[in-house]
């Protein structure tokens, strides 16, 4: 049996911060000494507004799905992230399944996201899912250096 196959998809609860956070931290390389301090808070507010989805294997958090909505009306991926032991198993993928079809209910007609040029991996799993580039940015004294956007419409 893969590690998929006992995967669980559902909102974020509040009592899953902690783990939520543990796999922030290990990822995160952010130096934005603003963007750390507000987090905490951020995360919470995310996940008492249902806008955090998580992935759970046999109980524990293995990924979760960060998104808001872009001028209020378009579906952006925030953060996508899975843990390194659980990568690769279709975590992410299934993190993207619910959330298409949560925004295809609404009958949103796209879902933006976006990855820094340099994450390949990011990259090809964005377009596994059907994303295509639809443009980029790039911010004065701000990490990433580019950051790539990408577009996937929905039928509704
Ligand atoms: C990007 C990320 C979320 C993908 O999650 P994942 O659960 O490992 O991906 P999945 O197993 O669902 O993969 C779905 C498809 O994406 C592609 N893919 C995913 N990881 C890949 C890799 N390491 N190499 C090549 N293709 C890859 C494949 O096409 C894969 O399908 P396949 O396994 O049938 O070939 C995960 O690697 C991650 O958390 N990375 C660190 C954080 C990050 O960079 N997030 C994205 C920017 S916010």
């Amino acid at each position: 049996m893969t590690k998929s196959t006992s995967l669980l998809i559902t909102y974020c609860k509040l009592s899953d911060l902690p783990e939520i956070i543990k796999i922030d931290d290990f990822f995160d390389d952010q130096t934005d000494k603003i963007y750390k301090s507000n987090k905490k808070q951020s995360l919470l507010n995310a996940i008492k507004n249902q806008k955090i989805i998580v992935a759970r294997c046999n109980g524990k958090i293995t990924g979760y799905l960060w998104f808001e909505f872009l001028w209020s009306y378009i579906p952006f991926i925030s953060l996508i992230r899975v843990k390194k032991s659980y990568q690769r198993t279709g975590t992410g993928k299934k993190l993207f399944v619910f959330f298409e079809k949560k925004m295809i209910k609404m009958k949103y007609d796209r879902i933006l996201s976006s990855t820094e040029e340099a994450n390949e991996i990011s990259i090809k799993f964005h377009k596994s899912l059907g994303f295509k580039k639809c443009g980029y940015f790039k911010l004065s004294k701000w990490i990433p250096n580019k950051e790539l956007f990408y577009e996937k419409t929905l039928d509704n």
